[in-house]
């Protein structure tokens, strides 16, 4: 069906940062499949690992135990604050598992708060959580229970005080709303508020997890432990997998019936996720992730002293936003003719994704072609 408005590339092929179309065109990659492909296009140890895995054993019931599942949750739960995971196969679902795992924990309060711009998921459910009319539109009656208060907002706070739900959902940076990540100050009151009141707090880490902030989860850099946590995207290296993750206490809502997903947690997907999660979670990898971000927002803030029709450079780690006057989407497009590839959010924001295992010289090669994008769609400007 007509659901996505398409560029005209095909692509057929990648290799780390790059990708190639069907006339051997080769495009760098800084969308990563919308922060999936992580480790870059596929990486030689998760291809060898789902390779091995296709010879031995593609699916079995949940009904029976699975090792690549039990090694992957105890990777997830060892590199987190988190006691226990379900597994599904995307982010919207892992987001549904939170709703339900928050709904199933709080017998009297179903009420969850989640915020303006958020995007949680296009289900039913994770759509009435996001706060987006557009994603909402035309699908209404929608699933009762959400209110959606506006972020980094003190006023939010006093409302969240006063009206305390059963729980909390944010991203803490806001990936399809426009890059916006949460002020400190703001999420730290936001966490003292939800502590006091026992509200749980959930945290959609589908686009800012697995090392794309420069942590492995953004949370860390934020100072508290949450109560739940929804990752997917990367978690696959791009082989579709979910996870919802709880600390004990709030895991223990679920039992046997409660919930359940044909694929999720399946042999080849969580084969996937621990060859990738080997990787995400060597010390080099987010040194990697750190180190190029740096480098990328300097190049970056230097662009914008020579256009002014930069606002703000945003984001964290490898999660990278560029607020312009106008013009993004003509950016994005004049972008695959010189061959690279690159995302909006919001209105008006470039969105940045390179793979975490980025190097300075692909670097050099993003802001000279993004320089020639901005000259062909802006004119030149000198400083
Ligand atoms: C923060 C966040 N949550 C949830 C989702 C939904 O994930 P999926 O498309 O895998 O259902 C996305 C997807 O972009 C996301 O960015």
């Amino acid at each position: 069906m007509q659901t996505y408005n398409r560029f005209p590339v095909t692509v057929i092929k990648g290799k780390g940062s790059y990708v190639w179309d069907d006339a051997d065109n080769v495009y760098l990659d800084f969308t990563s499949g919308i922060a999936t492909c992580n480790l870059g296009h596929v990486p030689d140890t998760v291809k060898e690992a789902v390779s091995n895995q296709l010879e031995q054993l593609w699916h079995c019931s949940n009904l029976y135990h699975i090792p690549s599942q039990e090694t992957l949750a105890n990777l997830l739960t060892a590199n987190s604050c988190f006691d226990q995971v379900f597994f599904c196969n995307s982010g919207a679902e892992a987001n549904e598992a939170a709703i339900k795992l928050i709904r199933s924990y709080n017998t009297t309060n179903k009420n969850i708060v989640t915020f303006e711009k958020s995007f949680h998921g296009r289900t039913m459910g994770t759509a009435s959580a996001t706060g987006q009319e557009k994603i909402q539109k035309g699908f209404e009656p929608l699933l009762s229970g959400f209110a959606h208060l506006a972020y980094n907002d003190y006023e939010s706070l006093t409302f969240l005080a006063n009206n305390p739900p059963a729980a909390v959902m944010l991203e803490l940076v806001q990936g399809e709303g426009g890059v916006i990540p949460a002020e400190q100050a703001w999420i730290n009151e936001l966490v003292r508020i939800c502590r006091e009141k026992g509200i749980l707090i959930a945290i959609d880490e589908v686009q800012t997890g697995l090392g794309r902030t420069g942590s492995l989860f953004a949370y860390e850099d934020y100072g508290f432990e949450p109560d739940i946590l929804t990752t997917a995207k990367g978690l696959g290296s791009g082989f579709p997998i979910g996870a919802m993750l709880a600390k004990s206490n709030v895991a223990k809502a679920f039992g046997p019936g409660s919930h359940a997903s044909t694929f999720g947690g399946n042999p080849l997907a969580t084969t996937a996720g621990v060859a990738t999660m080997k990787q995400l979670t060597s010390p080099s990898l987010l040194e990697n992730v750190n180190r190029q971000s740096d480098i990328l927002f300097s190049k970056l803030t230097e662009l914008k002293e020579a256009y002014p029709q930069i606002k703000t450079i945003r984001g964290k780690g490898l999660l990278v936003g560029i607020e312009l006057t106008d013009g993004a989407g003509e950016i994005v497009k004049e972008a695959i003719n010189q061959k690279l590839l690159i995302l909006t959010a919001g209105a008006n924001v470039l969105r940045i994704l390179p793979p975490l295992t980025v190097t300075t010289t692909e670097l050099d090669k993003f802001i000279d072609k993004l320089q020639q994008v901005l000259e062909a769609v802006y004119g030149s400007y000198s400083k």
